[in-house]
């Protein structure tokens, strides 16, 4: 057996869905480009994905359509394959529920539970939420009988089951979450886990008898095992249902399960107990993301707002449409998705700075130097800045990937790449050439490439198809040893190179253009309602005595028993404040996590429930719609006027 590192990551396994969006897209994609760099940094990797095809919803869904379940998830799976590949996802193993091995190691686990006693009969009755397919209590789906994670209507159920004795393992899990601190990630996730289960776990019915496009419970026909129960064993059956179980040995536990925030419960308490029960190693972590939101909303087909990947990748690229993701999404926080941002992103990140580096450094090269790159012989005064920042990149780079801080990570490369624009600005290779300074000249076009180089392989596993296109263009293609994570030491690039100067990589967006193809839609839009009126009453003075600031949030939590109020911890330049916002019915606690908003800093304190407010967020509020005021790019304890 080889010594090698291994690193298994997956992703959730989707379920059947003719419309999956970008949110979706994301978890694969981020999956993906970690795959990638750690292959690139000699781990032997294995990256796992696939579809979760049992359950009511789909057998619901299946009859709706005039099909059997099997031939109606057949049909989906055909497209979800075609969109990895659009997205570019190089997954080792495409998992789906319905696989013969899959059903086969479901069942031996289930059976292994439920011998040693972990399993028993009895008769749940509760609420269910199909969409979910999650057990609520009354006190859960509360007066209303709504489903607590999606606001759909629950069904109240009542059958025989089997049930997991999840509260056995309770202390357990509690125990292993104190040693492993890095389990739960990110931190806040791992502290609403925690106290969920300080609260009490009660057993989990993981069987049904209502339907039965499910996989049989091997003892007893009648069930069909929970569907997330046969679900979460994806990320075993899926090594140890194929070829000899040497996929198993080497890469069980796994690295990463990256999933959205929606289902981390699912990950970080059902799923470890059930592999405690199994006595079965742990995972090393459970990633937990933030949502792609559009207009600050969630994403859904009865909206009407569900973003289309593919129509993205046609119209922008997919190496756009990736790098937008990536480096919009912060680690645990959600991000916001237009096309305007992401037209934003294409020309500011991409077209300027990335491109812009790359035409500049082609075009002068063919311009000064008959399109070969002359060794660095004279060094300018600007040189040894850019090639120390450029040593340190991979480094700082590599942490960050390392910590699966992506959207970090981009913006410290990009720091490199806005380094190298700069560099020419000052070092102005055009002057060189004209006072006949081909020493320094040719150290300055030498630098510009090397730093290309530089950014473009630690760019890759972001953007996988770039690298050929730009090694083309830097007369390197076949010289693959250039292209390695090891060959990321400063000089490596062989002076006498032939470049060859191609396309721009990166077509600037006409964001007027794309304002004004959206504008059609506008008669379409309900008519404004009458505003309130508006009276002159205050004066300049009035105005100049708030203190309005851009603070950052920094922590959020819900008032406990209060139905609207919020707590949020805020920076305020070098303070931080306390403020209660009744906003809890229009916001999730964590949905602001991380965004500059705007507080009137200077209003006496209150105390609001035992708790001293110290000052006021501002929103604006429209009939029954309510948003923070937002202050995007500027720095907390920045004054408004
Ligand atoms: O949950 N932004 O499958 P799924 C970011 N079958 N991520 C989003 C998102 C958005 N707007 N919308 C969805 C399931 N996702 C189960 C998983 S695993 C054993 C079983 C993410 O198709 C979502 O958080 O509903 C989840 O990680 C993934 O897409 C699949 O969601
Ligand atoms: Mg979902």
């Amino acid at each position: 057996m080889s010594d090698k590192k291994t690193f298994y990551i997956t992703t959730p396994i989707y379920y059947p869905s003719d419309n999956l969006h970008i949110g979706h897209a994301y978890t694969t994609v981020a999956a993906d480009t970690m795959a990638r760099y750690k292959k690139m940094r000699g781990f032997d990797t294995y990256f796992l994905t696939g579809s979760d095809e049992h359950g009511q919803k789909i057998q619901r869904r299946a009859h709706a359509a005039g099909k059997q379940p099997q031939e109606f998830v057949n049909e989906i799976i055909i497209n979800f394959k075609h969109l990895w590949r659009v997205l570019e996802i190089d997954n080792d193993d495409f998992i789906r529920t319905t696989d013969e091995h899959h059903i086969r190691i479901c069942q031996e686990l289930f059976q292994k539970i439920y011998d040693q006693g972990d399993i028993y009969k009895s008769e749940y009755t509760g609420w269910y939420c199909t969409d979910c397919e999650t057990f609520f209590t009354e006190l859960q789906v509360g007066e209303g009988h709504v489903c607590p994670d999606c606001g759909r209507a629950v069904e109240t159920m009542k059958e025989e089951s089997y049930f997991f004795r999840m509260n056995k393992y309770a202390d357990r899990w509690l125990q292993f979450m104190t040693d492993n601190p890095d389990f739960i990630r990110p931190e806040s996730r791992r502290n609403e886990m925690i106290n969920f289960v300080r609260q009490g776990l009660e057993d989990l019915c993981v069987s049904r008898t209502t339907f039965d496009w499910g996989i049989p419970v091997p003892f007893d026909q009648k069930h069909v095992i929970y569907v997330w129960f046969d679900a979460l064993i994806n990320y075993i059956s899926a090594l140890k249902g194929q070829g000899d179980g040497s996929l198993y040995e080497k890469f069980w536990p796994a690295d990463v399960h990256l999933v959205g925030k929606d289902i981390i419960r699912f990950h970080t308490i059902i799923w470890p107990i059930m592999l405690m029960a199994l006595d079965l190693p742990l995972p090393e972590c459970v990633l937990g993301h933030g949502w792609v939101l559009i207009d600050s909303d969630k994403m859904s087909k009865s909206k009407g707002n569900v973003i289309d990947p593919i129509y993205l990748c046609e119209k922008y690229g997919v190496e756009a449409v990736r790098y937008f993701l990536m480096r919009e999404m912060g680690y645990g926080l959600d991000c916001n998705y237009s096309e305007e941002l992401l037209g934003r992103r294409i020309n500011n990140d991409l077209a300027n700075d990335y491109g812009n580096l790359l035409s500049r450094t082609t075009g002068m090269i063919e311009k000064f130097q008959g399109s070969v790159i002359e060794p660095p012989v004279e060094p300018t005064e600007f040189d040894a800045e850019l090639i120390a920042m450029a040593k340190a990149i991979p480094e700082k780079f590599g942490r960050l990937m390392d910590k699966m801080e992506w959207a970090n990570a981009l913006s410290e490369l990009w720091k490199l790449v806005n380094k190298a624009n700069k560099y020419i600005d000052d070092a102005a290779p055009w002057a060189l050439n004209k006072a006949g300074q081909q020493g320094k000249l040719s150290s300055v076009l030498y630098n510009m490439a090397e730093v290309l180089r530089f950014v473009t392989i630690m760019a890759a596993p972001v953007m996988p198809g770039l690298p050929k296109r730009v090694w083309r263009q830097l007369g390197i293609a076949e010289q693959t040893q250039l292209h390695t994570w090891e060959s990321l030491e400063w000089g490596r690039l062989p002076a006498g190179t032939k470049i060859s100067r191609g396309e721009p990589l990166f077509p600037r967006i006409d964001l007027a253009a794309l304002a004004a193809e959206a504008k059609p839609e506008a008669p379409e839009a309900p008519a404004a309602p009458a505003m309130e009126p508006i009276a002159p009453t205050c004066t300049i003075d009035d105005f100049a005595r708030l203190d309005l600031r851009v603070v950052k949030v920094l922590a959020c939590e819900k008032v406990a028993n209060t139905d609207k109020l919020l707590k949020f911890t805020l920076e305020l330049g070098t303070e931080q404040r306390t403020v209660l916002s009744g906003i809890a019915e229009f916001y999730q606690p964590d949905e602001l996590l991380g965004k500059n908003l705007v507080l009137i800093a200077n209003l006496q304190p209150v105390k609001i429930r035992g708790i001293e407010s110290q000052g006021m967020l501002l929103s604006a509020m429209e009939g029954k719609k309510l948003r923070v005021i937002e202050a995007p790019d500027m720095p907390s304890g920045a004054k408004i006027s």
